[in-house]
């Protein structure tokens, strides 16, 4: 009988992208996926650590894990991902529940950690290989209307606060052709949107080929015109007119970017050590908006990071203002040991103030994404259905172009179909409408 593998994926998508690497690399170790740890051989977390909340969550699952490990001796236990990589060696002292860990460049040795593992020996693999991107593995995805295709990993930015750099190494790129390979290979297999992956995306660099992000973007594009293209995450700084012209110029490729700010103060900015100032943020917006009509954006921010005055936060809430996201991701700062923050700066922002910031900018988000979903109503939009609603089996969701989310009557259609929808109502999450 197959041994089976229980994968938890913790987060951001490079990390669930990461995971169908994977179950591919498994795969041919002769593990089959399940779902539940109690039927289980094998447990993998995969986990992150940008945030002290993320790593507690592991701490959580890992105690869950020892009572399994009780009840069922042979269970494996292995931690992949950033929290080994950040944590090292003193992962195995902080719970006796795992077995091995491996970093984020060794999944290719996962089976021989494996086995070395249930021989007893407690085992770590946490070299990094800059080499690595896994270009030739082919990832053992969901079935679905959406994949990942990752294009670059790694960081060479070092944000004050930020561990990414320290978990995931240096910045790598994929050969252009493997990327268009597994394009046309995903649209074969019926896929209806890629979203291209990498921790600075737009920083992607095949030597070979002498092509940056734009370059690729535009081919792929190209190669698979009935599939939608997104891609994740940009870096402000590589933000440049000829990317914004290859979204322009590619019908297909979807008019919504991911553009982390952090913070709306030149002075902050320098102090997280972003690379650049809230002008020269605001000048890219203009561009992109200026060469994409309708463009939706949608930004990362950061409250509390140490210094921060009660100005510098009003410059954030007043960027919002100016920029009108559909969308942002909002964190209090969290300090990271080994980070320059951490080391040189002093965490001085009070828990209870981190948390009022952090909500005055929900607040006012929540109130600007209303306005511009409300601005919708009456409209007809394309909405690329995904699945069935949560709500209603007569209803479907999927999302426009720019991302917004909409749930609409079935009416017949089925989940991979591009389906006319007019509007009738919105919050500031979700559009709902019925097929035009
Ligand atoms: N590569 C991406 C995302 C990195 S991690 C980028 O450069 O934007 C995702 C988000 O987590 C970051 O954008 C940042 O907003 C947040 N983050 C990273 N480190 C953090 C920390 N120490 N405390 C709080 N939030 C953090
Ligand atoms: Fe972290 Fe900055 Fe790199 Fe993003 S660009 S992963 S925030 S160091
Ligand atoms: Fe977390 Fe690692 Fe991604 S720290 S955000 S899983 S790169």
């Amino acid at each position: 009988m197959k041994k089976k593998v229980c994968l938890r994926t913790f987060g951001c998508q490079m990390n669930m992208a990461d995971s169908e690497i994977m179950a591919a690399l498994l795969k041919e170790e002769g593990y089959a996926l399940c779902d539940s740890e109690a039927e289980a051989d094998l447990v993998l977390l995969n986990t992150c650590a940008v945030r002290d909340n993320a790593v507690q969550k592991i701490r959580h699952q890992l105690d869950q894990l020892k009572g399994q490990k009780r009840a069922r001796p042979g269970l494996m236990v292995g931690v992949t991902g950033c929290v080994p990589q950040y944590y090292r060696d003193e992962l195995f002292a902080i719970s006796d529940a795992v077995d091995f860990i491996a970093g984020p460049d060794s999944y290719r040795n996962l089976g021989s950690l494996v086995r070395r593992a249930s021989e007893g020996e407690r085992v770590a693999d946490l070299e990094f290989r800059s080499a690595e991107s896994y270009a030739d593995i082919e990832p053992l995805r969901q079935e679905g209307i959406s994949a990942f295709i990752p294009v670059m990993r790694g960081c060479n930015n070092m944000c004050a606060y930020c561990v990414v750099p320290f978990t995931r190494g240096r910045e790598r790129s994929r050969p252009m052709s493997s990327v268009l390979l597994e394009a046309s290979r995903l649209a074969e297999q019926g896929y209806r949107e890629i979203t291209l992956l990498g921790q600075n995306v737009n920083s992607y660099h095949d030597i070979e080929a002498a092509a940056g992000f734009p370059v690729l973007l535009d081919e792929v594009a190209k190669r698979v015109p009935g599939v939608r293209i997104r891609f994740t995450t940009s870096h402000p700084k590589d933000m440049s007119p000829r990317l914004v012209e290859a979204i322009a110029s590619n019908t297909n490729i979807c008019t919504t970017v991911h553009l982390p700010v952090q913070s709306g103060s030149s002075s902050m900015l320098a102090r997280m050590k972003r690379g650049h100032s809230r002008e020269e943020y605001l000048e890219k917006v203009g561009m992109i908006k200026q060469t994409l009509p309708g463009v939706t954006l949608s930004t990362d921010l950061i409250s509390g990071f140490p210094g921060e005055t009660a100005h510098e936060h009003e410059e954030t809430l007043s960027l919002l203002r100016e920029v009108r996201y559909d969308y942002a991701y909002t964190f209090c700062y969290s300090v990271r040991p080994g980070t320059s923050a951490a080391e040189q700066l002093e965490d001085d922002v009070p828990e209870s103030e981190k948390k009022r910031r952090l909500q005055e900018i929900i607040d006012l988000q929540n109130g600007i994404s209303r306005e511009l979903f409300q601005a919708d109503i009456g409209k007809v939009v394309e909405v690329l259905a995904e699945s069935e609603s949560r709500r209603s089996s007569l209803q479907l969701m999927g999302r426009t172009e720019g991302n917004r989310v909409v749930v609409f009557d079935r009416a017949g259609y089925r989940p991979g179909e591009i389906v006319k929808v007019r509007i009738s109502s919105a919050t500031s999450a979700t559009l709902v409408g019925i097929p035009a």
